[in-house]
């Protein structure tokens, strides 16, 4: 089996800011409410004009600038989204077309919020069997143009933003070394996109939106500390690790409170994992993706680090891989 290893790691997030201070004149809520129940104090929105291949496109060439490959070299391109431009072309297509990967195939995966650890185990298969040498999976969302800005119960959560990874051979040790991906279709209905013959949602033109999330934050927050509990456990069992050997952790960013008791069910320090909620809110797939990045940035995670990337998200699906730095 050959070693499957990121190349390289690209981000992009829209300008514009949206603070908790900003939602309190939308809806009924507080800075204080949000930043107590969630971690978060302003999330990034995506321009009227901006779609989610915009933001795919901006990711995937920052990974393909780090990863130090030509855009014609790749063999494959995996878009992970839930908020695509429209049904079809895939905003993989668009992204192929966009950055001239003439040679690349293309697809997208709908994996929710962990899309990005769906695309990266799926692509890892690809180049491990030897079909082909490298890979390009990006997660995108403008998980914004489905929000229900009447509905204070979602719309504090969400933001945009995208993030990517050219994966290709591991060099030296570094390489993604397990992979757990696990769905729950009987628990689907408590996170859904519903589309009905309402009114409106906002008087501003860029948020009419339906359809629009649903959401039972409650039940969903047990389930998600479960989920990302267990797949941790096992990504690291079938990593040949022990928990202790772990050195980062990088969650999918839905709520500060959930990761935390995440760390708490699996005896973890806190400050072993990464947390930038407080910046993004929750971007569905490309949370972890850009997660991912900045804890690179940061230097949080180092050469030689063992690494375990975990996500949970409606479905239910939820994932989890190991990665020596
Ligand atoms: O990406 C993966 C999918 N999503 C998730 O995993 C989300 C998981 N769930 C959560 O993160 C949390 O359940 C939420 C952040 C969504 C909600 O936090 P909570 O502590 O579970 O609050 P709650 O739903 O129990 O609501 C508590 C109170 C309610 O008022 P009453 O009934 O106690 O009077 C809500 O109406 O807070 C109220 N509330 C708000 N108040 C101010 C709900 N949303 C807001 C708000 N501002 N934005």
């Amino acid at each position: 089996m050959k070693n499957v290893g990121i190349l390289g790691l690209g981000h992009y997030l829209p300008q514009r800011r949206l603070t908790n201070a900003d939602l309190e004149k939308i809806v009924d809520t507080s800075d204080d409410w949000i930043f107590t129940r969630t971690g978060i104090r302003e999330r990034r929105l995506a321009g009227k004009e901006e779609k989610t291949s915009d933001l795919a496109i901006k990711a995937a060439l920052e990974a393909l600038k780090n990863a130090q490959i030509k855009a014609e070299d790749l063999d494959l391109i995996i878009v992970t989204t839930i908020s695509p431009d429209s049904n079809f072309p895939s905003v993989a297509c668009l992204v192929q077309k966009a950055i001239h990967a003439k040679k690349a195939t293309a697809f997208d995966i709908s994996a929710a919020c962990s899309g990005f650890l769906f695309g990266v185990t799926t692509a890892k298969q690809f180049l491990q069997n030897g079909m082909y040498k490298n890979a390009l999976v990006i997660a995108a969302e403008k998980i914004t143009n489905l929000i229900d800005w009447n509905d204070r119960t979602t719309c504090v959560l969400f933001g945009d933003g995208a993030g990517a990874c050219v994966l290709g051979p591991g060099n030296g040790d570094h390489a993604i070394i397990s992979d757990y991906l696990h769905a729950q279709g009987q628990f689907g209905g408590l996170m859904s996109v519903q589309a009905d013959e309402g009114e409106p949602l906002d008087k501003e033109s860029n948020m009419l939106r339906k359809p629009y999330v649903v959401m039972q934050g409650k039940e969903l927050f047990k389930i998600a500390v479960n989920s990302m509990a267990e797949a941790v456990e096992i990504a690291v069992e079938k990593a040949g690790l022990k928990l202790a050997d772990i050195d980062c952790v990088v969650p999918h960013q839905a709520n500060d409170r959930i990761i935390s008791a995440v760390a708490k069910k699996l005896n973890l320090a806190k400050d072993k994992i990464f947390i930038n909620i407080d910046k993004y809110g929750n971007m569905s797939a490309a949370s972890i993706a850009v997660a991912l990045y900045e804890a690179v940035e940061q230097k949080r995670i180092q050469k030689g680090h063992h690494v375990v990337l975990v996500t949970f998200g409606a479905g239910l699906v939820s994932a989890a891989n190991v990665v020596r730095w």
